[in-house]
């Protein structure tokens, strides 16, 4: 048993403390908006917020999570208001939709330690995050509104 603070919620994991965050979350917690892509670190659908930085949640064992702040998809926003999620609508961003809560967390990640990126500097950070739908453009465009609108 693992006791773990998610989305502002002290919860307790039935998992071993080498388990891979990405698994309890998913499985434990039921929060599923959180992805498996890879679940090798190169794909980035499993992005979360620890302690404000983006991570890749399949990377980092629930031990190692124990005592930090993770946030997930699900608690980015009480409602989908968050200024990144509504820029996503605003620019119409996903496609199939299966790498965008992985997007959309490491852009607020981003945004909240860069409030104005260049364009290179949202390249350079999203760069982790793959697409197979190739939305890449309409990613920068949100990002960049974001940054206006935030
Ligand atoms: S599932 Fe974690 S990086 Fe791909
Ligand atoms: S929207 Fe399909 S993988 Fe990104």
């Amino acid at each position: 048993m693992v006791t773990l603070n998610v989305n502002g919620r002290t919860v307790e994991v039935d998992s071993s403390p080498d388990t891979p965050l990405l698994w309890a979350l998913r499985d434990d917690l039921k929060l599923k908006g959180t992805r498996y892509g890879c679940g090798a670190g190169m794909c980035g659908a499993c992005t979360v917020h620890i302690d404000g930085q983006a991570t890749f949640s399949c990377q980092m064992t629930v031990g190692d999570a124990e005592g930090s702040e993770i946030t997930t998809i699900e608690g980015l926003s009480a409602d989908g208001t968050h200024v990144v999620q509504q820029a996503w609508i605003a620019e119409q961003v996903p496609q199939c939709g299966y790498c965008q809560s992985g997007q959309i967390m490491r852009a607020a990640a981003l945004l909240a330690h860069n409030p104005q990126p260049n364009r290179q500097e949202i390249v350079d950070e999203m760069s982790a995050n793959l697409c197979r739908c190739g939305t890449y453009p309409r990613i920068i465009r949100a990002i960049e509104r974001a940054a206006q609108e935030g």
